[in-house]
């Protein structure tokens, strides 16, 4: 360092000499500030490549010298979605990702509002063909994600919405926190797109009851986030709370409602950057006393937000065959009575008024039920 400072001092006293003028002192010192710092890079650079590699300094130089990056530097690589949804984060660092909110609420570009269809599943999506008609000729106002059991490979064709949707995933099990895990991942991986504005879940035996236009109104003109929570007495409502939850969680907060919801970007939010209710409900909710996906998230967003929820879902089930599983409508209980019953004997509220519209989605719909389900969804369903 000594001797090549010693240079730059000799190369301006040289420069100084050959001017036949005298050099002004300041421009000298000037002279030798730049040449230090010039040498003071190059040592640097020379310490980062033998303590971090050349991968790292390249990675420092990016980031500090953005006016040489042609991409990267643009608004655009913060707003555009991953084209590959596959990445190596685990679930923490997924999550931590997830909770960025930007601190300014208008954005500085065209933002199409999106919606998240996440499909939680065992493996195959049977009525796959039923939703390629749903999503068709609505690019743009949606995105697909797919968790399913990680034995299994999906194989879509490259032509199929459903085409490299799959996330990274792990076992989930009814009723246990694996489950809430899950979901907790598939609403994580949705946030990393900032234009996802309202995130569903859905399941393999999910169908649509109204066409996309239809969903897309309902859901971007309401008020409130459809996650069926009420407070239910009795066993298998207050009686599955435990005392041990308070006072994170009071008796009073408890809620019960499917799993089934619809959430908009705030709670979605919510629910992944949660670790205050989630321990509680992880140890004091467990089967066969308690089942967890009928609880968290309907009992945290109540304690959190619960003037952004419905309280209802959007997803029918029949539950009038009784027992502890709903109906399961297979190829012969696809007629039009049943899809009468669903769509035209409700009422409930919508922003605060009755509505006769209450649901979008049905379950469940067993894989046979398909080729009827297609037939009639031109004229019933008008899919
Ligand atoms: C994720 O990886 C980080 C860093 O190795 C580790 O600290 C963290 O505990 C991991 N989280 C999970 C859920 O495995
Ligand atoms: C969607 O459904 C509504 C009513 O169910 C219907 O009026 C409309 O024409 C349908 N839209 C398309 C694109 O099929
Ligand atoms: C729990 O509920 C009781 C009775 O409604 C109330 O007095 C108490 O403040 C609540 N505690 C918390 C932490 O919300
Ligand atoms: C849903 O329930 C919460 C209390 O659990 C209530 O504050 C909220 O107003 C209800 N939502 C609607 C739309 O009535
Ligand atoms: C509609 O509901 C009423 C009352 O619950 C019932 O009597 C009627 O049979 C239902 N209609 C259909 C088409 O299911």
């Amino acid at each position: 360092m000594q001797s090549r400072l010693e240079e730059g001092k000799d190369l301006a006293i040289t420069l100084r000499t050959s001017a036949s003028r005298p050099f002004p002192f300041r421009l000298l010192q000037f002279f030798v500030l730049f040449l230090v710092i010039g040498i003071g890079a190059s040592f640097l650079s020379m310490y980062m490549i033998r303590h971090f590699g050349i991968h790292n300094v390249a990675l420092v130089q990016s980031t500090f010298m953005p006016c040489f990056q042609q991409h990267g530097s643009t608004i655009g690589s913060w707003i555009r979605p991953a084209s590959i949804l596959m990445h190596t984060m685990n679930d923490s660092e997924l999550f931590w990702r997830a909770s960025f909110v930007p601190r300014i609420k208008s954005y500085p570009f065209m933002r199409v509002p999106k919606i998240a269809f996440m499909f939680l599943t065992k493996g195959p999506l049977p009525m796959a063909p039923l939703w390629e008609k749903f999503f068709e000729g609505h690019e743009g106002f949606y995105s697909i994600y797919v968790h399913s059991l990680p034995s299994y490979t999906a194989d879509f064709s490259p032509s199929s919405v459903f085409y490299e949707r799959q996330i990274p995933s792990q076992a989930a099990e009814w009723g246990m926190m694996s489950m809430c895990d899950a979901e907790r991942r598939l609403l994580a991986n949705a946030l990393l797109d900032i234009s996802n504005e309202w995130f569903i879940l859905l399941s393999e035996s999910c169908i649509p009851l109204q066409n996309f236009t239809i969903v897309y109104r309902y859901i971007s003109r309401s008020r409130y986030s459809f996650m069926g929570a009420i407070d239910e007495p009795g066993p298998y409502g207050r009686g599955r709370y435990d005392e041990n939850m308070a006072p994170e969680i009071n008796v009073t907060d408890w809620r019960k409602g499917s799993q089934w919801f619809e959430i908009n970007r705030e709670l979605a939010v919510k629910i992944v950057e949660d670790s205050t209710y989630y321990p509680k409900l992880k140890e004091f909710c467990i089967p066969h006393k308690c089942y967890v996906d009928e609880h968290y998230f309907q009992t945290m967003l109540t304690i959190k937000s619960p003037h952004l929820l419905a309280n209802r879902s959007l997803t029918y089930v029949d539950w009038s065959r009784g027992g502890a599983h709903p109906a399961t409508f297979g190829k012969n209980d696809i007629k039009e009575e049943i899809f009468n019953k669903i769509l035209q004997n409700q009422t409930c509220l919508y922003n605060n008024q009755p509505s006769s519209l209450c649901f979008l989605f049905a379950r469940k719909f067993a894989p046979n039920s398909l080729v009827p389900l297609l037939k009639i969804a031109p004229e019933i369903l008008e899919i």
